[in-house]
């Protein structure tokens, strides 16, 4: 893995001449490093390490990781199969990656070049799903709070760094910024890995977007005393109840809202409900172990030796969710609706031709 600094076109994660590169997260805020990762063990050793990381992009990378395979194993044999497998359960709990790892294998028996058409398309999907989900959720959120300004309480990072352009929630935050309509974001730092503190804040600072910073606990308080007058969380897998599996402390800033009054939306693309799970219980939730709990960035914060509990992230009810928005749909879980029982509508991309494309190499 050869890292290569400043300078380089932001890009989550690409492909370019049979070369997977992206934005190692583990390094921001402080400093911008593109890895550049050409063998597979190193790629799905990047998605478990976080340098990759929310469900959209893990779901690309896992895409262009099958390319990847292909491209150094051949187009069918047993190195190839490990590697697919390997890939494919790097991460259990954010279903983009089985999904699209899943919709790239199939397809390797008509050789790289397929493989690497479909991984791109994939990318495509996402950053088109991104602008809809902002349309549609800023949409949705004049219809929450009417003509108050938007007071936006967000967790983990669900901008551009999660998928490949804009985001989820933080897509959301985006377009009511274009559209004069934020008056404050207010992302939670996310313990352990602070993906809040380091990556939502960088996104926010770069789109020039009013925010403050809250520690995890100041959330439900803050929401309590009127703070925010909307949540906006991402999701790693939708089960087909319409319960959801995201970052760890969102199901703490949900049971806040029902206190609070105040509206609860989860923003994902289509690519992360799964029809197949039927509901929160059976998601597989990932525990990263204690070492990220016990030591933050290298530095101890307990003593030597100290147990923790490390899930990396929690199930929110169907109960407690205002709304799901996703590129081609809202979902009204407050009106009684689920996945199951809400028709897709249309892709909304009112962006130029061009204007977020991402350049194919
Ligand atoms: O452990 P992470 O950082 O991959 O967790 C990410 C999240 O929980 C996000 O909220 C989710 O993937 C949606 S991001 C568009």
């Amino acid at each position: 893995m050869q890292p290569k600094y400043e300078g380089t076109s932001l890009e989550t994660v690409e492909w370019e001449d049979g070369v997977v590169k992206m934005i190692d997260q583990t390094r921001l805020p402080q400093e911008l490093v593109i890895l550049e990762i050409s063998d597979v063990p190193t790629l799905v050793a990047a998605i478990r390490r976080l340098s990759v990381r929310g469900a959209p992009a893990i779901g690309v990378a896992g895409a262009y990781g099958v390319a990847l395979a292909v491209h150094l194993h051949g187009a069918a044999g047993p190195a190839l199969d490990d590697a697919i497998s390997s890939l494919r359960s790097a991460r259990p709990t954010a279903v983009n990656l089985a999904k699209m790892v899943d919709r790239t294998s199939a397809l390797v028996s008509e050789g790289l070049e397929r493989v690497l058409d479909e991984a791109h398309r994939i990318r495509d999907e996402e950053l088109e799903a991104s602008v809809s989900m902002g349309e549609y959720g800023a949409d949705l959120a004049d219809e929450l709070i009417g003509e108050a300004a938007a007071r936006t309480m967000t967790i983990c990072n669900t901008g551009g760094l999660a998928t490949v352009a804009r985001g989820t929630a933080l897509a959301v935050i985006q377009t009511l910024h274009e559209r004069g309509r934020l008056e404050m974001a207010l992302p939670v730092e996310t313990r352990p890995l602070l993906q809040g503190g380091r990556l939502t804040t960088w996104e926010l600072a770069r789109m020039g977007a009013p925010f403050r910073l809250l520690v995890d606990g100041a959330g439900p308080f803050l929401l309590a005393r009127g703070e925010a007058n909307l949540v906006l969380a991402g999701a790693d897998r939708i089960a087909r109840n319409g319960d959801v599996a995201n970052k760890i402390g969102t199901f703490s800033l949900a049971l806040a809202s029902r206190h609070a009054g105040v509206p609860f939306v989860v923003v994902a693309p289509e690519s992360t409900i799964d029809m197949d799970t039927p509901s929160g219980a059976e998601i597989e939730i990932e525990d990263r172990g204690a070492e990220e709990v016990v030591s933050v960035r290298g530095v101890d914060v307990a003593l030597p030796g100290v147990e923790a509990l490390n899930p990396a992230f929690d199930i929110t009810p169907v109960e407690f969710i205002t709304a799901i928005v996703t590129d081609r749909r809202i979902i009204r879980p407050d009106q009684g609706h689920s996945p199951e029982d809400v028709p897709l509508g249309e892709l909304r991309y009112p962006h130029p031709p061009g204007v977020l494309e991402v350049p194919r190499r």
